[in-house]
């Protein structure tokens, strides 16, 4: 990647196909959401040391919640089990841990944990990853929409800028680069809004063999894109 134009700022992923890959191991579900939650930091630092400023992974959507009593309580576990050591990892790395969504789902001392492991990272300055749980795009715009009216804002001041700042994302860049592993082509209410003008790039490899090459494949397509935002192609006239 030489050209520092064609990196993105931020790049989203929707880590899924854990089930599958234990699936075709003859492994429990859970076996896959454990080798998953293992690819997130080394996938985050090739991410960083390509120059990539926000990597958000999704982690557990608001859908998730229909999944089997067991799996869910599994997933729950993992988060809060694993969380420590990832924050270690990204402390010494010098990456930020941010979380996105809800950790109400979560019981005090699982709380507790995940926001210890995100203050540990605090004041390191080098790419951000949030870890996307318990979220979905319509909840969150919900969520946006609660807080505006709440604080009594005129109706003609509700503008794009203040819905972006209420938002899990405030204050970060969109997403440029939206990554599914898994095979499926859709976004699953991951990051729509944010996304609005994001590049997809949909890979039938399963999120628990995703690496660094995977990364580097995607974004040799990002960088073969051409991004309009709504504008003419480059040398287009309007005649
Ligand atoms: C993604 O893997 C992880 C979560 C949704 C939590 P899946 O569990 O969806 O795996 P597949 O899609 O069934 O293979
Ligand atoms: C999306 O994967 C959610 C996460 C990766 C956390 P799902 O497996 O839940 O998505 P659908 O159900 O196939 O759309
Ligand atoms: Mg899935």
């Amino acid at each position: 990647m030489s050209d520092i134009n064609c990196v993105p700022r931020h790049v989203a992923i929707i880590m899924d196909g854990n089930g599958r890959w234990a699936r075709k191991r003859g492994l429990p579900r859970t076996a896959g959401h454990q080798r998953g939650g293992d690819r997130i930091h080394p996938v985050a630092l090739a991410c960083a040391r390509r120059g990539i400023e926000y990597v958000t992974v999704y982690a557990f959507s608001t859908e998730n919640w229909t999944r089997p009593s067991a799996e869910i309580a599994a997933l729950l576990h993992l988060l809060s089990t694993r969380i420590g050591s990832v924050a270690r990892a990204c402390l010494r790395d010098n990456l930020r841990l941010k979380l996105l969504g809800r950790l109400d789902g979560l019981s005090p001392e699982s709380q507790e944990k995940v926001r210890g492991a995100v203050e540990m990272n605090a004041g390191n300055t080098g790419l951000t990853l949030c870890i996307a749980f318990d979220y979905g795009t319509r909840s969150e715009i919900v969520r946006a929409a609660r807080q505006i009216v709440s604080r009594g804002v005129a109706p003609d001041a509700i503008d794009e800028e203040l819905v972006s700042a209420n938002l899990y994302t405030a204050g970060m860049p969109d997403v440029d680069l939206l990554i599914r592993c898994g095979g499926e082509t859709r976004l699953s209410n991951f990051l729509m809004w944010q996304s609005a003008y994001a590049e997809l790039y949909f890979t039938e490899v399963l999120w628990p063999d995703f690496g660094a090459t995977d990364v580097d494949d995607a974004l040799a397509e990002y960088a073969r894109r051409n991004r309009r935002f709504g504008a003419l192609p480059d040398g287009a006239s309007s005649q």
